[in-house]
C-alpha cells in the first residue's frame, strides 16, 4: 500500500518582511501544509511567533496549518492557537507532564493532534499514546533553529514507529522535521515517514515546486 506523501515548508525560513508573498509562494508550490514553529525561549533557546502571526498566515491562505509547539506548558496555549486557525497542533513529549490531558484538549478544540520527540527521546515512551494521535513528529535536529544538519539516528526510530503503526493497524502520519533536503528525504521515506517538513532547503532553491516534487520522490 502506498501512502500519500506530504510536504510542509517551514515558514521559519521565510522572509518575514514579505510574509503574505511567502505564503502565496508556498501555495503556488503545491505544498500540502504550512509548518509553523512556535518557540518559547525556555524549552528551546529561541523565540519565534505567537498566535497573532498564525492568525495573519491564516488570513492569507486556506492551506492546512501545521503548528509545532516547542514550548513548556503547551496546554495553556491550545485554545488560542485553535482559535486563530491551527489545523494540527503538535506538542513535545519532553515539555509536557499531562500528555493525555493535552491530547484530549486538542481534540476537544476540534483539531488534529501530533506528539513530537526530540532526537534523544525513545519512541517506546509514547507507544501507549499512538492510538490517540493523528501524527508523530520526529525531530531530526535539536529543536530551536532552522538550517541545522540532519541527525541520522532518527532513521531507526522512524522504522520502529512504522513497525508499531503497521502492527497496531493505525494510520497516523509519521512526520520528520530538521535538515530535510533531497537526500535526507529519501532515507526518511524509505524508513516509513510520509510527511516531511523542510525550511532552509525549500526556501534556498529557486523553484520551490520542483523542490517539493524532489522531496516526494522515493
Ligand atoms: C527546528 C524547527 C524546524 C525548522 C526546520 O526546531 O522545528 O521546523 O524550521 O528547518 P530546516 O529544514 O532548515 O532544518
Ligand atoms: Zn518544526
Amino acid at each position: 500500500m502506498s501512502e500519500k506523501i506530504k510536504v510542509a515548508p517551514s515558514i521559519l525560513s521565510c522572509d518575514f518582511a514579505n510574509l503574505k508573498d511567502e505564503v502565496k509562494k508556498i501555495e503556488k508550490a503545491n505544498a500540502d501544509a504550512i509548518h509553523i514553529d512556535i518557540m518559547d525561549g525556555h524549552f528551546v533557546p529561541n523565540l519565534t511567533m505567537g498566535p497573532k502571526i498564525v492568525a495573519a498566515i491564516n488570513r492569507c491562505t486556506d492551506l492546512f496549518l501545521d503548528v509545532h509547539l516547542m514550548m513548556y506548558n503547551p496546554f495553556d496555549y491550545i485554545e488560542k492557537f485553535a482559535e486563530v486557525g491551527a489545523d494540527l497542533i503538535t506538542f513535545h513529549f519532553e515539555a509536557t507532564e499531562d500528555i493525555e490531558d493535552t491530547i484530549n484538549y486538542i481534540k476537544k478544540c476540534g483539531k488534529k493532534v501530533g506528539l513530537s520527540l526530540n532526537p534523544e527521546t525513545s519512541i517506546s515512551l509514547i507507544a501507549k499514546y499512538l492510538n490517540q494521535l493523528d501524527l508523530v513528529l520526529f525531530m531530526s535536529v535539536h529543536p530551536g533553529f532552522g538550517g541545522q544538519k540532519f541527525i541520522p539516528s532518527v532513521i531507526e526510530k522512524i522504522e520502529l514507529c512504522k513497525k508499531f503503526k503497521d502492527e497496531m493497524k493505525l494510520n497516523f502520519d509519521i512526520q520528520v522535521d530538521g535538515g530535510i533536503n533531497d537526500k535526507t528525504s529519501k532515507k526518511c521515506l524509505k524508513a516509513g515517514a510520509n510527511f516531511l517538513v523542510s525550511g532552509e532547503y525549500l526556501f534556498s532553491i529557486d523553484d520551490m515546486k520542483k523542490g517539493i516534487e524532489l522531496l516526494k520522490t522515493v
